[in-house]
């Protein structure tokens, strides 16, 4: 007998230990987003319900990634833990070294400095915020070439993470190989989104790679996500193993940089792996000045244990489609609540449009933000703003708003269960019932650059 099709989405594991959540009254949060200046990352942890700040470092681990960090070799130089972690790495993604680093960033900031520089320009379907701010850092420019429905919120594409191919080439041909040190494909595309690069649009880059001889670079943070999305949208793919699939995505690359805070399921680390010999041999020196030995990279040995287990779980299908379900699910609920999101929902986050769900609030009242804050008063939910706070420039008359103002809403993994999720939706409903009475924020003061962590803000007065 097939199995019958269930309609409720299960978590695929049960729990184990469990913390408390952060149970507050309404007067308690008043007080909290008073005194944080309606800034949500000045909220301390324990006074925040459901966090959806971010999926990076919140993960829940596994009892065998627990298991694996008693295992941890904490030895200095040639831990067998690295031995295990570079074993994982190299099945996975096929690269030939591979570098630990204690983040995403760190990856970038080695690699920018080894390949990027004055004078070149890095070419990305969207480059992630620490990784334009590490090629901006070289002295080099970032340019991203997202394909024209990524910037449509509206548009339904399968596969908005993709890369404008035609402008890639125009570019390339444009500025000269010499000064293209390399094209990096995020995958998903969490600044548009976290919406999926598809297959073929890798598969063509890479052409368009090699016949320029222009090395192309993935940001694989989220290829797991990138390779589940692949196996259920696009042609020929619904029958192979997602392993297999991933496999694929790698093959296209020379190298790749990941923030394991996100697919691999730990709290902390990440990776650097090339191929080519000259890359990775100035790499491995920027390593040791900044991170450190070149086999525990800044990490300790049971971190690297914690990594090459995670990336092992993060391919397990039955996860994989519980996690794209859910978080398809939190869009379909508020897409009924009337609340307008980014579509399609991406594979970590749901992304609200304010600037739509608040019409009321100009670009100026930081509409972003107005509901960021309104969603931790109603409920002790916390998202980020992805917005004029974090994008625009200046106040007052030199204001100068961003392209969009979202709420992005990110799942961490395997730490809230669809009760949360429904919780988060019902709220949603309340806050939608209600929403032209949420006041636009003033701007006090604000740092310029990475504004949005220190800013401070306060409604406008009715
Ligand atoms: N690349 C992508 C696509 C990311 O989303 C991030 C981090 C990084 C690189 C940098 O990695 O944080 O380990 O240094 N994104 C987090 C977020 C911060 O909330 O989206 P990191």
């Amino acid at each position: 007998m097939r199995e019958p099709h269930w309609r409720t989405i299960i978590e695929p594991f049960r729990v184990k230990t469990v913390e408390p959540l952060g149970f507050t009254t309404r007067e308690e949060r008043e007080r909290v987003l008073q005194d944080a200046s309606y800034n949500l990352f000045n909220v301390p942890a324990d006074k925040v319900l459901i966090d959806l700040l971010t999926d990076s470092g919140t993960s829940a681990m596994s009892s065998e990634q627990w298991a694996a960090i008693m295992r941890g070799d904490e030895s200095y130089a040639g831990a067998k833990s690295f031995f295990v972690f570079e074993k994982a790495v190299r099945g996975l993604t096929g690269y030939k070294h591979v570098l630990p680093v204690h983040q995403g960033r760190a990856a970038e900031r080695i690699l920018m400095s080894v390949a990027a520089g004055p004078g070149k320009t890095i070419l990305s379907n969207s480059h992630f915020d620490t990784t334009r701010a590490n090629v901006e850092a070289s002295g080099a420019t970032a340019l991203d070439l997202p394909v024209p429905e990524a910037l449509d919120f509206e548009h339904p594409g399968a596969f908005k993470g993709d890369i404008d191919t035609r402008a890639l080439e125009k570019k390339i041909k444009e500025l000269g190989s010499a000064r293209v040190p390399m094209i990096i494909m995020t995958l998903t595309n969490n600044s548009l989104g976290g919406q999926p690069v598809s297959m073929r649009n890798l598969r063509e880059t890479a052409e368009i790679a090699r016949h320029y001889r222009v090395p192309l670079i993935l940001d694989v943070a989220r290829f797991a996500e990138n390779a589940y999305f692949i196996k259920r949208r696009e042609h020929g793919y619904s029958s192979r193993p997602v392993a297999e699939i991933a496999r694929e995505l790698f093959s296209y690359g020379d190298g790749c940089m990941m923030s394991a805070k996100k697919d691999a399921l730990v709290n902390i680390g990440g990776f650097l792996a090339l191929n080519d010999d000259q890359w990775v041999s100035k790499a491995r020196e920027a390593l040791i000045l900044g991170e450190g030995f070149p086999t525990y990279g800044g990490l300790a040995g049971r971190d690297l244990e914690a990594m090459a287990r995670g990336l092992e779980e993060i391919l397990d299908e039955r996860y994989l489609s519980y996690r794209l379900r859910s978080v398809e699910y939190l869009g379909d609920g508020l897409r009924k609540a009337g609340v307008p999101i980014v579509e399609p929902p991406g594979g970590h986050a749901v992304y609200v449009n304010a600037k739509k769900f608040l019409p009321h609030i100009a670009a100026a009242g930081f509409p972003g933000q107005a509901l960021a804050c309104e969603l931790y008063l109603t409920a002790g939910i916390r998202g980020v703003e992805i917005g004029s706070l974090m994008f625009g420039h200046g106040a007052g008359k030199d204001f100068a708003p961003a392209r969009m103002e979202l709420v992005r809403l990110a799942i961490p993994r395997r730490v809230y269960t669809q009760s949360h999720i429904d919780f988060v939706i019902e709220v949603f409903e309340d806050v939608a019932k209600r929403k032209d009475s949420i006041r636009p924020l003033r701007l006090l003061d604000g740092a310029t650059r990475l504004r949005h962590f220190t800013a401070k803000l306060m409604p406008e007065p009715v």
